[in-house]
């Protein structure tokens, strides 16, 4: 090769290799591991403290403490947000938080967190995705990349860095609140979707301005508590444990996810946040992550002895970064009072920021200290809705269609569109929709199925009447209910029976010979053997999210279903918990069932 050309290809790796030359930062040209340790020399203790401090933006007292106690990190709960809902609201705030951290001496710039679990979820008008367990039932993992990818572009977008996803449990027992937020019950599919959502999120290239941190959570066995009961135990031998539950973190640290959650959940009765064996034994030395553990919200307040006692066992089981909804000044100084007497080592400190740290430079934050505006005008935009339109129509799992009633001739003369979730843009949604718990009504930009259906067959045709209406006029029913919204505890049931007034809307279409097909949007599988006969066709929509025209796209024919089902359908109650390919019951419809045509 000419020297000219080796001079040429020489330079343009440095300059590749060298993404941070033109920012303010002296030492850009250094490995990672160099700058840290150079930032590290220099920090005082109440420095490094405030790495590991995460404080819930409504719990700030003041803007001005991110400088003052040099906070590391700031989170939205769900539905904690600015007065300014949409993401230019988001941007302002976020960067105003940002100029208070680039005035502490040592500039080290702060993460913003947030739950975008389906979408930047906590933003006016962004898009809303299924929950994952329709992209569970979607089972395509190129298509969890896309949906992942939009959503890091959205979180951007509104100036933040982090989002507190994907959750990678594998929900064993549907009577839990947070079944929807996993992609399946068995773990390899739990994996391989896991993964396609880090990438999708962190990128090819971290630096990039459009991609964000991931977060792997609720490490490990969130899904797994008995009878399903949220932050619940586990009692499981440790072999089962490891193969159902800890399985899927193969798929995320695989894809270089750089961050995750721990578990309010306890296995075998020790709670996650105090586990040294699992945090960081298991975690950080056998599965080699070399990324931050951060805590769930107030979680560490759930072990047991005094607050020294929580701080001191938390930390020195392996979190890094303590996530604080209340007291943070009373944190701060408790666990400086604990280094200095030793109960918390200065090289578990300096572990925990050496981690927090080399996050923050393998993102590229001291290059993305101001929201890139061009990815805040993009927020809820019609591509990204297309995306969203695209795997509502595939996470649809047709369950029956009696007589190939579906697809729908458009030229029908007249439907009904009748239901709770008919028109209701919240429920449609689910929890984790602009509020923690989710709402109901037009709570932010979407597509009903109601105005779908309209948007399919023409408005003169399609009529809605949430309950029902004389039943005789038509031709044809689509009956739209479900599960309202819920997250988390909240969410946990012992009955998952339809309501009685939607069996009796639906078995009065029946008996007036009406045709029913049922749309059932729900965070899980319900119960449905005592109107299965009465329906003519049902899909499972899960919580499909703001763009309902994915729905219309499989009635009408326009597309053909392919989702399957991420999870078995158990017949009752009493089947509960059941699952995986042959379980010997004589379930509704087994794991991976899924009608087409
Ligand atoms: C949830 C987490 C969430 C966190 C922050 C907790 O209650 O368990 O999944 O990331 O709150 O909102
Ligand atoms: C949730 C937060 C939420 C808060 C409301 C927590 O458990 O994780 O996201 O904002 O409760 O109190």
């Amino acid at each position: 090769m000419k020297p000219i050309i080796l001079l040429f290809l020489s330079l343009a790796i440095f300059s590749c290799e060298d993404k941070t030359s033109d920012s303010g930062d002296p030492d850009a040209g250094l490995p990672i591991s160099e700058k840290v340790n150079k930032l590290l020399a220099q920090m005082t203790l109440e420095e490094k403290i405030g790495q590991m401090t995460q404080v819930n933006k409504s719990n700030l007292l003041k803007e001005s403490d991110i400088r003052d106690y040099y906070l590391g990190s700031i989170l939205s709960g769900g539905g904690v947000a600015p007065p300014n809902r949409r993401a230019s609201g988001w941007a302002d705030m976020v960067d105003r938080f940002q100029g208070y951290a680039l005035q502490t001496r040592l500039k080290i710039p702060i993460l913003y967190g947030i739950d975008a679990v389906h979408g930047n979820n906590n933003v006016l008008d962004a898009v809303i995705f299924p929950h994952n367990i329709g992209l569970g039932a979607t089972r395509d993992a190129a298509l969890v990349e896309k949906v992942a990818k939009v959503t890091a572009e959205e979180v951007a977008g509104a100036g933040i860095h982090w989002t507190f996803a994907p959750c990678i449990a594998v929900p064993q027992d549907e009577r839990w609140g947070r079944t929807y937020e996993g992609f399946a019950e068995m773990p390899d599919l739990v994996n391989e979707l896991g993964a396609a959502s880090v990438r999708g999120l962190q990128g090819s290239d971290l630096t990039a301005k459009t991609s964000v941190l991931a977060c792997a959570k609720h490490y490990v066995a969130d899904g797994g508590t008995q009878n399903g009961k949220d932050q619940g135990n586990v009692i499981l031998d440790e072999a089962t444990l490891r193969s159902i539950h800890l399985s899927p973190y193969d798929g995320a640290i695989g894809a270089g996810v750089q961050t995750v959650m721990a578990s309010y959940s306890s296995i075998n009765g020790q709670k996650m946040h105090g586990s040294a064996y699992w945090l960081t034994s298991v975690l950080k030395n056998e599965k080699q992550f070399d990324g931050l553990l951060v805590s769930d919200w107030a979680a560490i307040r759930q072990l047991p002895g005094s607050n020294d006692d929580q701080i001191t066992n938390s930390i020195n089981a392996g979190l890094d970064i303590i996530m604080l909804p209340d007291n943070y000044k009373e944190f701060i100084s408790a666990l400086k009072n604990l280094v200095e007497t030793n109960k918390v080592p200065l090289t578990r400190i300096d572990d925990a920021v050496r981690r927090i740290l080399t996050v923050k430079y393998r993102l590229g934050l001291w290059e993305k200290t101001k929201t890139e505006r061009s990815l805040t005008g993009a927020v809820g935009s019609d591509s990204h809705r297309l995306v969203a339109r695209e795997a509502v129509r595939k996470s649809l799992v047709v369950l029956k269609n009696e007589g190939n009633l579906l697809p729908l001739s458009k030229s029908i003369s007249t439907i009904l569109v009748t239901g709770s979730h008919g028109d209701n843009i919240g429920f449609q949604c689910g929890g984790w929709t602009m509020e923690w718990q989710g709402g109901s009504g037009p709570i932010t930009k979407g597509t009903t199925v109601y105005r779908a259906i309209q948007n399919a067959v023409g408005e003169g045709s399609v009529f809605f009447m949430e309950n029902g209406l004389d039943e005789t006029l038509f031709p044809l029913a689509i009956v739209v209910i479900g599960e309202e919204p819920y997250a988390e505890g909240a969410g946990d049931r012992n009955d998952l029976s339809l309501k009685s007034s939607d069996v009796a809307m639906i078995k009065s279409f029946k008996s007036n010979g009406i045709p029913v097909v049922l749309i059932l949007m729900s965070g899980r599988p319900m119960i449905i053997s005592n109107i299965i006969d009465d329906c003519d066709a049902i899909v499972a929509a899960w919580l499909p999210g703001t763009e309902g025209d994915g729905i219309a796209d499989i009635l009408f024919g326009d597309y053909k279903p392919t989702g399957k089902l991420p999870h078995t359908w158990p017949a009752t109650m009493g089947q509960i918990p059941v699952n995986g390919l042959s379980t010997g019951l004589p379930v509704q419809f087994p794991y991976g069932y899924g009608l087409t045509w």
